[in-house]
C-alpha cells in the first residue's frame, strides 16, 4: 500500500520514533523550543547541576593559557553559542591583543540577538541562524588568508550525542577546517552515580517538567492528546555506557493520538520513551575521539569540584 509522506520533519520523526520496534525514543533536540530552552536555562542554576558552572570556571580559569596555545589573528566561530555567556571571557582576553571577530552560530534568533547585544561592544559579533555545520562552514568560506579559526563548542552538548555520531560530528567540524584550526571541545567527565542522579531528577522537578515538555511541544505543534499526568520523568545510569538516560514512564494502559504524524500509539504501564542519553567521559576517551576525528590534544583543563573538561584540540 502506498503511504502517504508527511510534509512537516517533526511529524516524521515523531512518528518513526514511537513506532520503532524495542525502544520508543524521541529525538533529544527537539526538547528546545521556547519552553524546553527556558527550562534548560533555569537547570543551569540548579544547586544539584554543577556542569554548566564547571565550565565557565575552566574557561574563566584558562582563557589566558588558551591563547597563549594559539597563532595570532584569530576568528572565533561558536556552536550552539545561545547567548555566548561563557565566551565573553575569551574574547574579553582577546580583545587585549587583536580586534575581535566572533561568529555565534544557533538556530534561536532571540539568542543570538541577545548575544550580539551582550558581546557587540568587545568586537565585530556576526550572529548566524543556522544548524551548527551549515553555519560553520559559512564562517570558514568567508576567512581571510593568514587567519586561524577557533570554534568553540561548549557545554558538552557532544555528550547528547551516540558516541559514533559524536566523532562523525567532530570530523565534520574538522573538515571545515585547515591545518592550524583549533577546536575547544567542552566535555562533562565521569563522576559519581548520586552527583549524576542528583543534577538530572533534581527534587525541584525543573529537569522532569523540561522532558515532560515533549510531550506538551507535541500537543501544541502536532495536535496530539498526550495526557501529562500520565507520564513521569525516569532517569537510568547506564554504566559501561557512561551516560545518563532520560526517559518518560508511562503510569498506566494508555492511547495517545498524534493527529499531524497521522498516528495512534498505545502504551502499556512502565513503558517508557527514550528521550535523552547523557554520555560523560574520561580524559583519555576524548583524546582518543579526537585522534579519529583528525585533531590532536594540543591541551586539557579540568575543574575538579565538578568533574569537566576543556580541550584544546589542533587539526592535523
Ligand atoms: C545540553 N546538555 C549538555 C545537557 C546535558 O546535561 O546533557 C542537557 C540536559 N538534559 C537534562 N539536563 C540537562
Amino acid at each position: 500500500m502506498y503511504a502517504r509522506a508527511l510534509e512537516n520533519e517533526f511529524a516524521r520523526e515523531v512518528r518513526a520514533g514511537l513506532t520503532r520496534p524495542g525502544q520508543k525514543t524521541l529525538p533529544c533536540h527537539y526538547l528546545y523550543d521556547d519552553v524546553g530552552s527556558a527550562l534548560f536555562e533555569a537547570i543551569t542554576y540548579l544547586p544539584e547541576y554543577g556542569l554548566t558552572r564547571a565550565d565557565a570556571r575552566v574557561i574563566q580559569a584558562h582563557a589566558g593559557d588558551l591563547l597563549e596555545c594559539l597563532p595570532p589573528n584569530i576568528v572565533t566561530a561558536e556552536l550552539g553559542s545561545g547567548t555566548g555567556t561563557k565566551t565573553r571571557a575569551i574574547l574579553e582576553r582577546l580583545q587585549q591583543r587583536q580586534t575581535v571577530t566572533y561568529f555565534p552560530i544557533d538556530v534561536s534568533e532571540v539568542a543570538l540577538e541577545k548575544c550580539a547585544q551582550d558581546l557587540g561592544p568587545l568586537g565585530s559579533v556576526f550572529p548566524i541562524a543556522a544548524s551548527y555545520l551549515d553555519g560553520l562552514r559559512e564562517v570558514a568560506a568567508g576567512r581571510a588568508d593568514g587567519q586561524t579559526l577557533l570554534v568553540l563548542f561548549l557545554g558538552s552538548t557532544i555528550g547528547n550525542f551516540e558516541p559514533e555520531a559524536a566523532t562523525d560530528f567532530l570530523y565534520g567540524i574538522r573538515s571545515c577546517l585547515q591545518p592550524g584550526d583549533a577546536l575547544l571541545l567542552g566535555t562533562d567527565l565521569v563522576k559519581s552515580v548520586e552527583l549524576l542522579r542528583a543534577a538530572y531528577d533534581d527534587p525541584t522537578g525543573v529537569t522532569a517538567a523540561f522532558n515532560l515538555n515533549l510531550l506538551a511541544r507535541i500537543n501544541r505543534e502536532l495536535d496530539a492528546d498526550f495526557d501529562l499526568r500520565q507520564f513521569e520523568h525516569v532517569i537510568r545510569y547506564d554504566a559501561p555506557l557512561q551516560r545518563i538516560e532520560m526517559h518518560l514512564r508511562s503510569r498506566v494502559y494508555q492511547s495517545v493520538c498524534i493527529r499531524a504524524a497521522e498516528l495512534n500509539v498505545d502504551f502499556v504501564p512502565n513503558e517508557t520513551i527514550f528521550t535523552e542519553a547523557c554520555h560523560k567521559f574520561r580524559p583519555e576517551q576524548i583524546c582518543a575521539m579526537a585522534r579519529t576525528a583528525g585533531f590532536r590534544m594540543e591541551a586539557q583543563w579540568t575543574d575538579l569540584e565538578w568533574p569537566f573538561a576543556e580541550s584544546l584540540l589542533v587539526v592535523v
